[in-house]
Formats: structure tokens, sequence, C-alpha cells
């Protein structure tokens, strides 16, 4: 691959920067300063020193969101509200894309990566990944928890039967392990009551980081995508 995406790759640079950087004599292969951008490196066995640091190449990113409200899931450019207008440049030459949907109006643990066959994965309804979420809503009785564990019958599909923590009749957590559109506000619906906000707060083992304030991100640690390569069977 060319050098200067080996480093626009690493995460380190932009495509612009690592050129300048490239023809200034700030990179070394193997040892040996290379000026010419794009000269080809093998990724896998190349070591490559910039600035006295030593880059690893990523194949793939994988980024925590903390999703504020207002936004939405998409990757069209035209979208002002998309999430991905909350990241630097730096990932705007890679295919980045949220790893699942959230409502506009929902918060939370939001994956965005570039690896398409492992989110692929994670959202297959073959998987049943868990997914919890914290919500608020207009108030529930016992008999209506009970409901919503057992499953709910949907005009489209019947909800898998999942886990409800009530911390009075208006809080608690569910967990559920698809993701369908809307999927637990008509669930709520559907027992007469309404979710009033909702925040994901796990996703496939993974907790959302509680120093991300909303909007903020940060890449996945090495343990953390081992989780979620677990997850990916
Ligand atoms: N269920 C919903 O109703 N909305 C979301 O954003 C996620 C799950």
């Amino acid at each position: 691959m060319r050098l200067d995406k080996f480093l626009a790759d690493s995460g380190y640079y932009t495509r612009s920067e690592a050129g300048r950087l490239i023809r200034r004599g700030g990179v070394a292969v193997n040892g040996t300063v290379v000026k010419d951008p794009s000269a080809k490196i093998d990724e896998n066995t190349a070591s490559v020193t910039a600035e006295g640091r030593t880059l690893g190449y990523m194949k793939f990113r994988w980024l925590m969101l903390n999703k504020p409200e207002d936004t939405t899931s998409t990757t069209e450019e035209g979208d002002s509200k998309s999430v991905m207008k909350l990241l630097p440049p730096e990932f705007s030459g890679r295919d980045m894309f949220p790893c699942g949907r959230l409502d506009i109006d929902t918060t939370g643990l939001l994956l965005i990566t570039d690896d398409g066959q492992t989110a692929h994965n994670l959202l297959s309804p073959k998987h049943h990944c868990e997914k919890t979420y914290r919500f608020t809503c207009l108030p529930v009785d016992e008999d209506a928890v009970a409901k919503l564990e057992g499953g709910i019958e949907l005009s489209d599909f019947t909800s898998r039967p999942c886990k409800v923590n009530m911390t009075d009749p208006e809080h608690g957590e569910i967990t559920v392990t698809e993701g369908k559109y809307h999927q637990i506000k008509r669930m709520f619906h559907a027992v007469g009551s309404e979710i009033l906000t909702l925040e994901r707060i796990t996703f496939a083992g993974l907790e959302l980081d509680p120093g991300l304030a909303r909007g903020e991100w940060r890449e996945l640690t090495d343990d953390e995508i081992a989780v979620l390569m677990k997850h990916n069977g």
C-alpha cells in the first residue's frame, strides 16, 4: 500500500499531513528515510517510524460514541444531524458507519467502525447480541413488566423474551437481544405505557464509558475489541 495511506490509516495523521511529513523526510521505512508519499510498502512487514514513533497498521477502526439527542445514525453526507459529523476529519477518508441504528432522540452507546463484516455479524438477528437500555416511561405495573419480559406481539413480529429491571414504576433498564425499528418504544406502547427517554448503556458485552460526555467518542481499547470479536462468532 502507499506510504501516505499507511500513515493516515495508523490514525495519527490525515492523508495530507502524512504527505507533507513524508516529503520533509520525517518518515523512515525499515530504517531508511523515504520521501515519496506514493512509495509502496508491505503493511504487514514494514517497520514505519514517523517523528520518532513506530506506527502499527490499523486495518479497522472501532469507536465508541456517546450519542447525544437530536442526532441521526445515518452516514448521509447531506444530513447535518448525522453522528458522523461529531468525528474529526481524520476519519473521513475511511468508510466509517454506525454499527446499528438508534432513534434521533435515543442517547448513549453507539459503535462506529469501518469493519463491515464484524458489524454485519454483530447486527445479524441470528446472533441475539445483547443490548441494555436505561429508560424513563409512563408508569408500568408488574403485569405490564411481565408482558414485556414474556414477549410482545407487535404488528410485524413478536419480541423475544427479555429482561426488565424496574427501580420504580417510571424508571428501569431493559435488556433485549434483537434490534427492530422503534422496538422498545413499540413494546412499551403495546402495554399501555410510553417511553419518555431512552439511553443505550451496553452493546455486545461493552459498557458505555461513563467518562464520555454526550457527543464525545474514543477508540475502543484492545480488550474491548477482543470482547466484540467474541460476540462475532
Ligand atoms: N428501541 C427503540 O425504540 N429506539 C431505539 O433507538 C432503540 C431501541
